[in-house]
């Protein structure tokens, strides 16, 4: 309700200031001529955007709330937090309490989704933190991707003002992790689908009035071998131990070594990635025509021909491999190696953090605002896959 007077209260003093100008105000510009800003859905595309949204949404605040109350403060503890980590959830939830009123006065009580029941691959805090940075990642991507092509830039003003939100939660979980907090230039934008595709399995029963999500589901990608950080955390004594960065996949011990380190932290240095360029990817993708999301409402499906490569979508860039050793709805390729944004003199390469994996049946070129073009070639996916 806060919201709905917030947003009435903004239409009116714009408004009511319509007829002032600026003695120095540059030609040109969207909207700052005092038009009275709408903020609800101006076509199919931009209700399907909210839709979509306002789904991810309830899904992190039953997430959060569900982490905090599933695990004791002992169980936070003995993952490396403190108290004020702990409570730092518990706002996180309250932020979501926030953002999906957001979207239900811009779409709408009565067409607005409610809350549904959703189901979590995790049993400990460490798997917890892993799979919420997971999915607030894809929501941060997802949304990224879609704001631009909105055709209510005055809804896009608000969900820009949300998603920054989300993006700093993100960060925060991957610190919980004791991941490096962002080791990139740019964060990555995919496609409503991807998004879609990413988040429907763990989406079981919904209200029956919410309206349908109308965007493609595509077959389910998964990569056998993708490390996660838990995977390099020894809770026995709060260190991380394994090092599988080496493309061999060799492991070596290393006790306290902190460009290893996964322990929960602002920032590890963490120099030694969780994986490198050169390491062999297993991949393993489902056939269109299964049955995901809520209510075994949605079918997966494509439109690509048969996979020939495996594209990665990371900051400004997307690339391919050959997708090799195809073996029925198995194959491999190698992680790339891009080298850094720009060509730049810095640590932080194009390849890091998460990676939105695909097999497509074509390596057409891609930017940014163009990756819709991207989705009739894909056969499956996306699958995350965290570099660092
Ligand atoms: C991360 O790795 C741990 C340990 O192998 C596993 O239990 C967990 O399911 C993995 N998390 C994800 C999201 O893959
Ligand atoms: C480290 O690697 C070894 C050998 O691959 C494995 O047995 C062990 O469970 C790993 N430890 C952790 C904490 O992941
Ligand atoms: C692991 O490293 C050892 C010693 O460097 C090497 O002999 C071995 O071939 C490596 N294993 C794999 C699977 O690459
Ligand atoms: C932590 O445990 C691992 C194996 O469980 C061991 O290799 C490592 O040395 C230990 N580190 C410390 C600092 O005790
Ligand atoms: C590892 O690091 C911890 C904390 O920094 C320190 O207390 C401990 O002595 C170190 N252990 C070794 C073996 O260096
Ligand atoms: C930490 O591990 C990395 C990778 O194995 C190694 O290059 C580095 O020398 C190690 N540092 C220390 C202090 O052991
Ligand atoms: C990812 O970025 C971090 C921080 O800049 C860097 O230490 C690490 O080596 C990078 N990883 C890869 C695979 O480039
Ligand atoms: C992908 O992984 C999920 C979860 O582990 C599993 O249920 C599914 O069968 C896998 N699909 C493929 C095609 O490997
Ligand atoms: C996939 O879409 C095509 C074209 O719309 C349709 O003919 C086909 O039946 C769909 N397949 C599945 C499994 O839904
Ligand atoms: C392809 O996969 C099938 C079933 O998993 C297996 O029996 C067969 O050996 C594989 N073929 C090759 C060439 O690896
Ligand atoms: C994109 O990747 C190419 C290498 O494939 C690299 O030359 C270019 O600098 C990258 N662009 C950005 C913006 O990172
Ligand atoms: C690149 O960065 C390194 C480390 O900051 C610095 O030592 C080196 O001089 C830089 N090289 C160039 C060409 O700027």
């Amino acid at each position: 309700m806060k919201t709905a007077s917030l947003l009435a209260s903004l239409t009116s003093s714009i408004a009511l200031a319509s007829a002032a100008r600026l003695p120095v105000l540059p030609p040109g510009g969207l909207n700052v001529n005092g038009t009275p800003p709408v903020y609800h859905p101006l076509s199919d595309f931009d209700f399907q955007s909210f839709n979509l949204a306002l789904n991810q949404e309830w899904i992190e605040l039953d997430l959060f709330r569900f982490g905090r109350e599933r695990f004791s403060d002992e169980d936070f503890h003995n993952a490396g937090l403190t108290d004020d980590d702990i409570n730092l959830i518990g706002f996180m939830a309250q932020q979501e309490v926030a953002h999906g009123q957001l979207f239900t006065n811009m779409i709408g009580p009565d067409r607005a989704a409610k809350p549904c029941k959703y189901q979590y691959p995790f049993d400990n805090v460490r798997d917890f933190f892993e799979f919420s940075q997971r999915v607030t990642r894809f929501g941060e991507a997802g949304t990224l991707g879609f704001l631009e092509h909105l055709n209510s830039r005055d809804g896009a003003q608000m969900i820009l003002q949300t998603i920054t939100t989300e993006s700093r939660q993100q960060m925060a979980f991957r610190q919980l992790e004791g991941l490096h907090p962002m080791p990139v230039d740019f964060q990555t934008g995919i496609t409503q689908s991807m998004h879609w595709t990413l988040l429907a399995p763990y989406i079981t029963e919904c209200p029956a009035e919410n309206p349908r999500i109308e965007w493609m589901n595509f077959p389910g990608l998964n990569i056998t071998n993708a490390p996660n950080a838990t995977e390099f955390f020894d809770p026995s004594n709060n260190t991380s131990t394994n090092d599988t960065s080496s493309s061999s996949g060799n492991s070596t011990s290393s006790g306290n070594n902190t460009t290893l380190d996964t322990t929960p932290a602002i920032t590890h240095d963490r120099s030694e990635p969780l994986t490198s360029p050169g390491r062999e990817i297993l991949l393993s993708w489902e056939l269109p025509g299964k049955t995901v999301g809520y209510n075994n409402s949605y079918t997966t499906n494509t439109t690509a021909g048969p996979g020939k490569f495996v594209a990665w979508i990371s900051q400004l860039n997307t690339t391919y491999t050959p997708l090799t050793d195809v073996n029925g709805t198995t194959g491999k390729t190698v992680q790339p190696d891009l080298g850094t944004t720009f060509g730049l003199n810095n640590t932080s390469t194009v390849v890091n953090s998460t990676m939105f994996v695909l097999i497509t049946d074509a390596n057409v070129t891609v930017t940014p605002a163009n990756m819709t073009m991207l989705d009739p070639h894909v056969v499956a996916g996306p699958a995350i896959y965290t570099v660092g």
